[in-house]
């Protein structure tokens, strides 16, 4: 079968990488891909929003399968839009989507399933949330009341929407920035203020077909730009899989507090869930509470996740959309996978591009290690018909995150090594990357 990825980054080089190991794959498509992805699949630089195009690309391509990567187009209805053109699609419709389109709508969710989640309130109006924050309770729990307080902007907001606030006074800035500069659109139409939870964090990803959920090898990201956890938040900067701390004992009571209630919520709403659920987890003396909900694969956390996948991928996929999960036995390896992202200068801000990257050849035939592609493409060159095409012999930076720099091994510290390795082998000006990705889980 010929397929499309939707997507540029990390995520969906490794997606396409592991789907190209199975053999009923035919042609793999990609739009926009980025400079790693081109050496695997043909890549098409399009909006990934403009559907008509992608219908009639598709249709002259031959494609039967649409995996999307990202949120956005999830949220805004891609899988709706194709299925009702008889496409195969993996990922969930636009109803379900909510789960991570609007934070109000799945704390709410959470609250009426009784999935353990950070107590909260919701707020449409800037005054009824400023009077909130003077003295902010949150009714009876075991958690102390007031600050620090968590807000967050109700929609997406590029990881950018979640404000830790440790006094009145930037609880009033939050307010400020969110609902009435609009900072992030109208995606601060509404917030969520909710109590802070200290603990460790973990990605649990799920195969769901709505029917059954079946979790993946656990990892955690790194989200924080800067080394111990400081800085500001990025879209993640390096993971590992599988968590130690998550035993088998702690991954029952995740299953059963969270995962089996999320499933049984869903069906109880009459939400068919087919796709990726990504669980954002918070262990809080052993007890996991739900931080947020993510409808697709997780960047970079895919890029750890997927070295470990025994069975094949694009199988998975079609019992998913047959809705037959329960009978594929999904098989990972027992070893570890770590990925350091590398990334821009400026990262997470505004960052630098077009920088020409070198060294990727000295990579090549390191054990164990896949350097997967987000933020690179190709330099444009003049042809002598005064035509401009991609000079494919060079790759330039054009991303904020650039490289997953990703690495298996028998112990963590075996693929730390091996990825680490790698890492300074790359080069462009202004790469920057944590040196402590990993740490936590040793
Ligand atoms: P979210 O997008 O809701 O997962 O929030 C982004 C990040 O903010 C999370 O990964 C946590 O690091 C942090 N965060 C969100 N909610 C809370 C909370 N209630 N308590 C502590 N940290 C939080
Ligand atoms: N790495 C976090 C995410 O994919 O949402």
């Amino acid at each position: 079968m010929n397929i499309l990825v939707l997507g540029g980054g990390g995520r969906e080089h490794a997606l396409i990488w592991k789907l190209k190991q199975s053999p009923a794959v035919t042609e793999v498509y990609c739009i926009p891909g980025n400079a790693g992805i081109a050496q695997l699949a043909k890549c098409l630089d399009k909006p990934v929003d403009d559907f008509p195009f992608i219908d009639k690309y598709c249709r002259n391509n031959n494609i039967g399968l649409i995996i999307v990567g990202p949120e956005a187009i999830l949220i805004k209805g891609v899988t709706d839009y194709f299925e009702k053109k008889n496409y195969q699609v993996f990922g969930p419709n636009k109803i379900a989507a909510q789960l991570e389109g609007s934070k109000a709508f799945a704390k709410t969710f959470m609250k009426k399933q009784n999935i353990p989640t950070a107590r909260f309130e919701i707020f449409n109006l800037p005054k009824a949330a400023m009077d909130f924050i003077k003295n902010p309770k949150f009714g009876n729990g075991q958690v102390k009341e007031g600050y620090p307080l968590v807000i967050k902007a109700d929609g997406l907001a590029a990881g950018k929407g979640v404000l830790i606030c440790h006094t009145l006074a930037e609880a009033e800035k939050a307010i400020d920035v969110i609902m009435l500069k609009k900072m992030f659109g109208t995606a601060g139409d509404k917030i969520v203020i909710e109590e802070f939870m200290t603990g460790e964090e973990a990605s649990i990803l799920c195969f769901t077909d709505g029917e059954t959920i079946e979790p993946m090898v656990t990892v955690q990201d790194h989200k924080r730009i800067y080394d111990d956890d400081q800085g500001p938040n990025t879209g993640g900067m390096g993971c590992y899989a599988p968590v130690p701390k998550i035993n088998p004992e702690l991954m029952q009571k995740i299953k059963e507090k969270t995962l089996q209630p999320t499933l049984a919520g869903l069906k109880q709403e009459k939400i068919l869930y087919r796709g990726v659920l990504y669980v954002g987890i918070m262990i809080v003396n052993d007890d996991p509470f739900v931080l947020e909900y993510n409808v697709r694969f997780g960047d970079p956390e895919t890029q750890a996740i997927l070295p470990l996948l025994k069975t094949d991928l694009f199988k998975i996929i079609e019992y998913i959309n047959l809705g037959k999960l329960k009978d594929i036995k999904i098989e990972w390896e027992n070893k570890y996978c770590v990925s350091v992202v590398i990334a821009s200068a400026g990262y997470p801000g505004g960052f630098h591009k077009g920088k020409l990257v070198t060294g990727l050849e000295k990579t090549i035939n390191l054990p164990e290690t896949f350097i997967f592609h987000a933020g690179t493409t190709f330099p444009q060159k003049e042809t002598d018909q005064g035509l401009t095409e991609y000079d494919r012999a060079k790759i330039i930076t054009s991303g904020g995150r650039v490289f997953g720099v990703t690495a298996t091994g028998t112990t963590l510290k075996e693929a730390l090594a091996r990825s680490y390795e790698a890492v300074p082998l790359i080069q462009f000006e202004g790469a920057q990357w944590r040196k402590d990705i990993g740490r936590k889980g040793l």
